[in-house]
């Protein structure tokens, strides 16, 4: 087995040796063999003192879904019953049963849960876009206090903010725009956070962001803009603890493992701990057979994830959902292409039968060459 470090990851990869490198490493599938089948994730993880979780939702509380994420993870993330939306569909009596199912199945098993999302500009009920300033302003307040007292010490960690940069490109647009940013202007941001950390001043606070794993211009652009936050919320003092970064990846875009180590290192220079949030990879524009997908997709999860690892501020990975028959993928699917002309989506560690997939066994390699956390 070679032995990675940072350095020859980054040279290998910056002289375009990733394939080389991985195939003469092992082959995914050979790999299956040579590890212990039984040990999940969260095991492979922990020894490293990294926590592996993974999305789960309503839909996967099933004996055979409880089974697997029993083995694979140690904390779980509700992909949607947490959202303000499936809290409060409407004005007035909020429902917590889908959340406070999930979090019942994660306490069974002992694993942590990390909260999503307090505040996002994104995937709101209709009613909250006709409230006025003074309202939203209450709104704020009030849902994320009653949501984080609610889970006080049962919920590690939350993301207070998902995704406030901004996709446009033109500089005076660089947040997200939204009823909270229209409302309150940038200062929503601190505003959520400040209430957070006084309803649980234990709970770890995140700010989570997509994008930032992208190579590209827009990926950069990403990164500058969440920087340039980042640095005036801390020289504001807002209680902000960790930087949530997605992870999902796509294959029809490149990745810069040097470019993304040192937006890592610039983050962790602020003294702020790194999640990877939502690893998943999107495969839907690689024109295969679905052996060449699961490779090239197990190939730029164990690129991304060692040179991610290779930070050691970051100490949490979680992927969004499990296996490939989820729900959320099989809806996109259904979406996306309604005929069912094109392959199924296979963004997962699992396959549709539950079976490990070659991006299971790149994720575990990863873990198992990380540098122990302190
Ligand atoms: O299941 C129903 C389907 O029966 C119905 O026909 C259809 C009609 O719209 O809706 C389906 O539900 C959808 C649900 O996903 C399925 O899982 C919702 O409309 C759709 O809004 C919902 O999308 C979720 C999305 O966030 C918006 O909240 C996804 O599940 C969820 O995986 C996705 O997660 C986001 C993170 O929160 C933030 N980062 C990106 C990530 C992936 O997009």
């Amino acid at each position: 087995m070679i032995a990675l470090n940072r350095r020859n990851l980054l040279t290998g990869l910056a002289a375009g040796l990733a394939a080389p490198l991985l195939d003469s490493g092992l082959c995914w599938a050979a790999k299956a063999a040579e590890s212990s089948a039984d040990r999940g994730l969260a095991a492979i993880a922990g020894e490293k003192g990294i926590t592996f979780g993974a999305a789960m939702t309503v839909h996967e509380l099933t004996s055979a879904y409880r089974a697997l994420y029993a083995r694979e993870v140690r904390l779980i993330t509700p992909g949607n019953e947490l959202k303000l939306a499936a809290i409060r569909p409407r004005q007035g009596a909020p429902r917590y049963g889908g959340a406070d199912r999930l979090i019942s199945f994660a306490e069974e098993h002992e694993m942590l849960v990390h909260g999503h999302v307090l505040i996002w500009n994104e995937w709101l009920p209709d009613w909250i876009k006709n409230l006025s300033s003074e309202s939203i302003a209450r709104l704020l307040d009030y849902h994320v206090g009653q949501v984080v007292e609610r889970y006080h010490g049962r919920v590690h960690s939350w993301d207070v903010v998902n995704e406030p940069i901004g996709t446009d490109r033109s500089p005076d647009k660089w947040l997200y725009p939204g009823p909270f940013l229209s409302a309150l202007g940038e200062g929503y941001i601190d505003r959520a956070f400040r209430r957070a950390r006084e309803a649980d001043p234990d709970a770890v606070l995140v700010l989570n962001e997509t994008h930032t794993e992208r190579g590209d211009s827009f990926g950069r652009m990403y990164r500058r803009r969440l920087l340039r936050l980042v640095d005036r919320l801390q020289q504001d003092g807002v209680p902000l603890d960790a930087i949530g970064l997605q992870g999902h990846l796509d294959l029809s875009a490149r990745f810069d493992p040097d470019g993304f180590l040192a937006f890592l290192e610039q983050i962790a220079a602020r003294g702020l701990s790194i999640q990877i949030t939502e690893l998943d990879v999107d495969d839907r524009r690689v024109r295969a057979d679905v052996e060449t997908r699961d490779h090239k997709a197990a190939e730029r999860l164990y690129t991304f994830l060692s040179t991610a690892l290779s930070c050691p501020s970051v100490n949490v990975v979680v992927a969004w959902q499990i296996d490939d028959a989820s729900h959320y993928y099989t809806w996109l699917a259904r979406r996306d292409d309604p005929q069912g002309r094109r392959p199924l989506p296979r963004p997962a560690l699992f396959d549709h039968q539950l079976a490990k997939k070659p991006a299971w066994f790149a994720v575990a390699r990863a873990f198992s060459e990380a540098v122990p956390r302190p």
